[in-house]
């Protein structure tokens, strides 16, 4: 395997993070997501792998906030997804390291958590917690053994609870 070099998403990546993410998923659902959150902007952290023979793995964190009667939009609130790597490539580590990467992007950026939805076999070996634990849940309770969250200013969270509220085009992507 050659050198796996993390770093930030250019212009010219477009295309290869569509055919990654609509490669990784059942259906282009989320490779449109990716498009519609680039074109939206606003805070995101979007991080590629890649090895001299191209793009392997992509990862997108977006700003999300707490619905618990207000909303609180300054709290540095971030999500990881969707993550995706090129199906032949995946189980080597290139998923691992997108999300560490990531989260040092995020962490640099100032941001309070990184929320996630995932699978519970693949988020804890991060340090990720069922947001649960933290009053936190997606959508309803239902996706509670499926949700996580990796703290990075535990103090700011203090007394933040309630519903982790994505962007509108994740619920129409
Ligand atoms: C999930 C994904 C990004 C992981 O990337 P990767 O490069 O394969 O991950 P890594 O090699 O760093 O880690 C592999 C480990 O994660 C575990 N893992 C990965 N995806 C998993 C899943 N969906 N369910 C359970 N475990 C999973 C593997 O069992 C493996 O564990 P092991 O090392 O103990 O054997 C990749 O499998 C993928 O693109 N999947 C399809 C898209 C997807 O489901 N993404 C969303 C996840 S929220």
């Amino acid at each position: 395997m050659s050198d796996i070099r993390i770093r930030a998403e250019r212009p010219d990546d477009r295309e290869a993070v569509y055919d990654i993410n609509a490669a990784a998923f059942p259906t282009e659902t989320e490779a449109r997501l990716v498009d519609h959150m680039r074109a939206l902007g606003g805070p995101t952290v979007s991080l590629v792998a890649e090895d001299d023979d191209g793009v392997l793995g992509h990862a997108l964190f977006t700003a999300v906030t707490v619905n618990a009667g207000e909303r609180d939009a300054d709290a540095g609130l971030m999500a990881l997804g969707p993550l995706a790597v090129r199906p032949e490539r995946q189980r080597d580590g290139i998923g691992g390291r997108l999300v560490q990467s990531g989260v040092e992007a995020c962490k640099a950026a100032g941001a309070a958590a990184v929320f996630v939805l995932g699978p519970a076999e693949f988020y804890p070996r991060f340090g990720f917690e069922p947001a649960q634990d933290r009053g936190f849940f997606f959508r309803n309770r239902q996706f509670d053994p499926h949700f996580f969250v990796l703290p990075l200013k535990p103090a700011a969270l203090e007394g933040l609870s309630g519903e982790v509220v994505y962007a509108p085009v994740f619920d129409e992507a």
